[in-house]
């Protein structure tokens, strides 16, 4: 606490990001970064960037890169927002449509919806996942507020169907549904081909998982243009330029290489096949995931003391300290290497847990 700082700071409680460590020899699971390098059109890209790109401001509108989004998505120009990551989307979206209003979120899912409840006055109600972290539709349908949810859900990787999400854009057109889906890519249904029927729904995703491309921070939403045009507002009333002249390019190599996003996502189906099958023989039980990561619990060995062990062998993961997920570690999908090393530890950590 400083006395310069408002009321609105002094109260705030950040979002804790995984940890990133400076050093690369550590077996990094803890952030669901893509296990592959993103396409070499990205970096290709990159490369072909001239000093005069750089010395003018870039684009402010990032229209090559929304109509990529649009040509990707059947969607028109107007129907697409962008911004650097998701979360910054997510942020501007919570300040224009939901601020000091009653929202709906899950009990178990992405941390950094209370802290933008908290920023921006909303009333935040927290609806149980079912025991076995399925989404409880019924719960969400009965109430008039505005729902948020992540799908497929973090830290879960459990997925609602495009008819069940349509199911709660129905259930109330006086509603705005907010759909997550940072994880899209990675086998979950979208609920894009809804925008150009429902003015109720937002979709926001990232370049950060499905295209590699974590580091360079560039995510968007799909919506009605109305709901484009609040973005716009509160874009505009923000930073005029919030993704820069490299990212935009880049961007927009990475969504017209639709080959890679195929390829790379059968890897990591592939990959995440791999590791739930192993941990599942070294006594894990492992929700089935649509997503690039996995949540996880062993049988006998306590989820902290699992994730210390883990830690002490370079091996990062994921663990959160609430009540109802205490006993879970969420593993990201890693390369097969990766996958061997986490087997690998886990078997050495048994023996001695066990024994
Ligand atoms: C559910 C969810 N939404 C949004 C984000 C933000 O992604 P980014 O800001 O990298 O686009 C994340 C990142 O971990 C996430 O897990």
């Amino acid at each position: 606490m400083n006395r310069f700082w408002v009321d609105r700071v002094a109260g705030l409680k950040p979002y804790v990001p995984g940890e990133q460590p400076a050093s690369v020899s550590l077996v990094k699971l803890n952030t669901n970064e893509h296990a592959l390098p993103p396409s070499t059109a990205v970096l290709d890209a990159i490369r072909a960037i001239e000093g005069d790109v750089l010395r003018r401001y870039p684009d402010p509108t990032a229209a090559s890169l929304r109509n990529a989004i649009a040509n990707a998505e059947s969607l028109s120009v107007e129907q697409v927002f962008v911004g650097n990551g998701s979360d910054e989307v997510l942020a501007h979206l919570w300040l224009g449509f939901l601020s000091e209003r009653s929202v709906q979120t899950l009990d178990t899912t992405y941390g950094f919806y209370p802290v933008w409840a908290r920023l921006y006055g909303s009333d935040l109600i927290e609806v149980p996942l079912l025991s076995d972290f399925s989404v409880d539709l019924d719960a969400l349908k009965a109430s008039a507020d505005a729902i948020v949810l992540a799908n497929p859900n973090a830290p879960t990787g459990l997925a609602l169907s495009k008819k069940e999400i349509e199911s709660l854009v129905v259930a109330n057109r006086n509603r705005l549904v907010v759909i997550d889906e940072a994880y899209y890519g990675f086998g979950a249904e979208s609920a894009a081909p809804l925008v150009p029927e429902y003015d109720n729904l937002i979709i926001t995703r990232s370049l950060s998982k499905s295209h590699a491309l974590a580091g360079l921070r560039v995510g968007y939403a799909l919506a009605q243009p109305e709901l484009i045009e609040g973005l716009n507002r509160v874009k505009d009333s923000f930073n005029s330029y919030p993704l820069d002249a490299i990212a935009q390019a880049a961007a927009v190599a990475a969504v017209e290489d639709s080959t890679w996003l195929q390829q790379a996502s059968a890897v990591v189906a592939e990959s995440r096949q791999v590791m739930a099958e192993g941990l599942g023989e070294l006594g894990f039980e492992v929700l089935p995931s649509q997503a690039n990561f996995m949540f996880v619990r062993h049988h006998q060995i306590p989820g902290a003391r699992l994730f210390d062990e883990l830690r002490a062998k370079d091996i990062l993961v994921r663990r959160w300290d609430h009540a109802r997920i205490s006993e879970w570690l969420r593993v990201s999908v890693g390369t097969q290497a990766q996958a061997e090393q986490l087997l690998h530890a886990v078997r050495e950590i048994s023996r001695t847990h066990i024994s």
